[in-house]
């Protein structure tokens, strides 16, 4: 995720910026840039990889005395992480810092374009600039800075400073985290996250959504939906451990609630009335492919199980699914007129990385859906989309997963509508899915009472049928991972094939019952095992007295509606019982995040 700061004052203001992007650098980066104003003059250093290397570039650079600076660590989602594309985004004579993703970007590029603007990026941020100088050019600065903001639309947080108003930052905020600080010593800070305020300010506005304003020495005005609001400043707490992870306890704890946010970036700008698109597939024919491989390890095969099912189904397109370590070694044909598809959050799986170079040696076309641009696997692949999950900390991959369902299931949509099939219900529940993965206070405190149930007993099966299949495969997999415990996922209609000979009330069974998918068949597979004294959690929002335990869900429209939203309700099962048991969180033991070998 892209990290901001921002500071107005007499300290050294390049070092002042570098130190506060320091504190953002968990959040991960492939860039970072900075711009300082003073005396009306405007300096700006952008650098590739580590803040190192920006802070050799701007090494002969002073700027003691009075001024002000913006800075930001990008992590690419729109165009490569080049030094092009690094922030700050320059104009003629301003230049402007953002977190999120403009959604309508493309509109205003060529609206600009048309009128004779040359673009030299290929971020979504360089239209924010370009479009405040093209109406800068007839109108008052600060009402240049509004009419722009007033275009865009989707997620921001954005620093906008100017040669024109050179005594002034210009800022706003929307569905992006913007704070502002201040201290005794009459310094501004801004900042998209409390870490690099911690020590520097006493106390912080914490910017609402559609607000906007400008900071100068003398005056801070902040416009709430336009008007003048009462700045009020909140003390600043000065744990900054904690703030790193948000206030939350652990960091998987901190990305399962995020999830709702990073699955909205997931639809930013891809959704088109009732249609989805792909700016980086406008010029490829997928509508001829006739079959689709899907491989990866882990939770990614996880995900890649859970699309074939909607490969098939919405874009009627055969869809086989491969563990990657087991791909690479067993001499797999793979047809011509087939799509190669592997998933991976790193980008660095060495399995993963290994099974692409042996289907594109094999001819086939290959498309990355990975979390991280400039990977090895992005780099290699013909095709890549991105799943925007920002970077995740925790070793046990939660919204990881969730982007890369969605962006498999968008992916299967897109298909589809390039074949002309009938796709008119899902636009609508993909819209509807950033409010599905929303965590509820009363849900997330009654998974942590029913927890203290499920810290012994001899396994755990999660059972499901269709795409709750690979869901219960990850719920078992999370679980297993976390607390130690044995579980697997199993088919639901798998279990009285052999696995039904575990039951009895030490087996405790985590029964995925949506209402819109083969509910009552799975019903019927959870009695089964209820005769035989297994001890069940239920999920569902259809009330079901037989089973042990029940967590109701919520009506939904969309099977996928209810996917989501039950890989919350696992995730914090897994979390709940592993923080009761003891367990490193974060950290389980003999994980690593990324697994660059055989
Ligand atoms: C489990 C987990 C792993 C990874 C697997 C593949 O929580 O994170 O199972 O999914 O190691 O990693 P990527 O997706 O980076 O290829």
């Amino acid at each position: 995720m892209c990290g901001i700061v921002g500071y107005i004052g007499n300290n050294e203001k390049k070092q002042t910026i570098i130190n506060g992007l320091k504190e953002l650098e968990y959040r991960g980066y492939d860039s970072a840039g900075l711009a300082v104003m003073k005396d009306g003059e405007m300096n700006f250093f952008k650098a590739v990889g580590k803040l190192e290397n920006l802070s050799n570039k701007c090494s002969s650079f002073s700027s003691e005395g009075y001024g002000f600076a913006i800075g930001h660590t990008r992590w690419a989602t729109h165009g490569k992480p080049t030094e092009i594309n690094a922030h700050p985004h320059l104009g003629q004579y301003s230049c402007v810092i953002h977190n999120g993703i403009i959604e309508n970007y493309k509109e205003i590029k060529d609206k600009l374009e048309q009128s004779g603007i040359t673009f030299l990026s290929q971020t979504d941020t360089e239209v924010i600039v370009q479009l405040f100088e093209f109406y800068a050019k007839d109108t008052d600065i600060f009402e240049a800075f509004k009419k722009t903001i007033d275009e865009l639309r989707g997620a921001f947080a954005i620093l906008l400073i100017t040669k024109k108003d050179p005594n002034r930052v210009f800022f706003a905020k929307n569905a992006a985290p913007l704070i502002i600080g201040k201290n005794q010593e009459n310094e501004i800070y801004f900042a998209s996250g409390d870490a690099p305020l911690i020590g520097l300010c006493e106390e912080v506005i914490y910017l609402e959504d559609l607000s906007l304003g400008y900071a100068s020495k003398e005056e801070l005005a902040i416009f709430e939906n336009h008007k003048l609001k009462q700045n009020s400043f909140t003390k600043l707490s000065g744990d900054k451990a904690f703030a790193k992870k948000d206030g939350f306890r652990f960091f998987m704890e901190k990305e399962i609630y995020e999830q709702s946010r990073v699955m909205s970036e997931v639809l930013m700008g891809r959704i088109n009335g009732d249609e989805v698109v792909f700016d980086e597939l406008e010029n490829e024919d997928l509508s001829t492919i006739e079959e689709i491989t899907l491989c990866a390890c882990g939770t990614s095969y996880h995900a890649a199980m859970a699309s074939a099912y909607l490969f098939e189904r919405l874009a009627k397109i055969k869809a086989k699914v491969e563990i990657a370590s087991e791909f690479r070694y067993r001499d797999a044909v793979i047809k011509p007129n087939s799509l190669f598809i592997v998933i991976s959050q790193s980008g660095e799986t060495a399995d993963t990385l290994e099974a692409l170079k042996i289907a594109k040696e094999q001819g086939a076309k290959t498309f990355a859906i990975c979390n991280v641009d400039n990977s090895n696997i992005v780099r290699l692949a013909h095709l890549s989309l991105l799943t925007r999950a920002g970077i995740e900390k925790g070793v046990a991959s939660t919204k990881a997963f969730a982007t890369q369902v969605l962006t498999l299931w968008m992916l299967a949509i897109f298909i589809a509508q390039k074949k002309k099939l009938d796709i008119s219900t899902e636009i609508k529940a993909l819209l509807h899915t950033p409010n599905c993965v929303k965590v509820n206070a009363k849900l997330h405190e009654k998974i942590h009472r029913l927890s203290k149930r499920y810290l012994d007993g001899h396994g755990f099966f999660f059972i499901g049928r269709d795409v709750f299949y690979p869901l219960a495969l990850e719920g078992a997999l999370k679980l297993k991972e976390l607390s130690y415990l044995h579980a697997e996922g199993y088919p639901a209609g798998e279990m009285k094939h052999g696995p039904i000979a575990l039951a009895d009330s030490k087996l405790y069974t985590i029964a995925l019952m949506p209402k819109n998918m083969l509910y009552e068949k799975t019903k019927s597979n959870v009695e089964e095992l209820i005769a035989r004294d297994s001890t069940v959690l239920s999920i569902s929002p259809l009330e079901f007295d037989l089973s042990d335990d029940f967590i109701k869900t919520n009506e939904q429209s969309h099977y996928m509606c209810e996917f989501f939203e039950m890989m919350v309700i696992t995730q914090l099962l897994a979390m709940e019982i592993s923080i009761r048991l003891g367990n490193d969180v974060d950290m389980p033991r003999n994980l690593a995040k990324s697994v660059t070998v055989e």
